[in-house]
């Protein structure tokens, strides 16, 4: 298990990191003839990392051809509504980037979640290499909420931990809204998973789980961490302030 720590000042260098990982990963995997199989989240945090990407500095020097996109988790809305995983991903970058058309494997967040989520599990087992079972992701984006939920797999449902099939139906605790997400036991199958984490409101989250506090079982996020292969925090400052 290699574990990883990397804080940065300010949020802009932390989403810089993850566009310089990206990037070297693209290029590494060009060079061995292979996809580069990326695995997105939503939330704030990644708009900011995917604006940069679309910048000239990264848009013209990634080998986007290679990159191939998935999504970690979608809401269960149409791709043109606001909350829209992968609506937020194309306005901040899929439409600037060169990513072919055939390189980007959307979760259909407007058809029926039982079928998407059949549909999504079985694209996945069909496009992904396959170790322990399960499909692998060469790198896995991961976000945290306040909750400590990480993709779409809340405190209030921990068994999305441990469900086999690569995709399940979530609801939000809250909204009540439906989710499609990738499983605990996919997630933890990737090469390597790098949660981007900003902001205050994490500090003390982070601390129980990186410190692995009794507390820290509750969260979804603390599983991840504690099951990788590869694992990598890029925080900035103040989600990192009560380390
Ligand atoms: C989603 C995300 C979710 C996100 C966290 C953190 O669909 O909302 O996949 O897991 O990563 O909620 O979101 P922020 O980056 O906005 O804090």
């Amino acid at each position: 298990m290699k574990r990883e720590t990397q804080i940065f000042d300010l949020p802009e260098q932390t989403a810089e990191a993850v566009a310089d990982l990206i990037r070297e990963t693209a290029l590494s995997r060009q060079q061995q003839g292979k996809h580069f199989n990326l695995a997105v989240s939503g939330g704030s945090t990644p708009r900011q990392l995917f604006q940069l990407l679309a910048d000239e500095e990264y848009r013209n020097t990634i080998p986007w051809e290679t990159v191939r996109f998935f999504w970690v988790d979608e809401r269960c809305v149409p791709p043109t509504q606001a909350e829209s995983n992968f609506g937020m991903t194309w306005d901040a970058l899929l439409q600037y980037a060169f990513v072919p058309a055939e390189n980007v494997f959307r979760i259909k967040g407007e058809e029926v979640p039982e079928d998407e989520v059949q549909r999504y599990g079985k694209l996945l087992i069909a496009k992904l290499p396959s170790r322990n079972g399960h499909p692998v992701f060469d790198l896995i984006l991961l976000g945290m909420g306040d909750d400590g939920h990480t993709a779409s797999i809340f405190p209030d449902q921990m068994y999305l931990l441990e469900v086999d099939h690569p995709a399940a139906i979530a609801v939000h605790p809250v909204s009540g809204q439906k989710r499609i997400t990738l499983t605990g036991p996919t997630i933890c199958n990737a090469d390597k998973v790098a949660f981007l984490i900003n902001g205050q409101s994490k500090a003390d989250l982070l601390r129980e789980i990186i410190n692995d506090e009794p507390s820290a079982q509750n969260y979804p996020a603390a599983h991840v961490y504690g099951h990788r292969r590869h694992i990598a925090f890029y925080l900035d400052k103040a989600a990192a302030s009560a380390l």
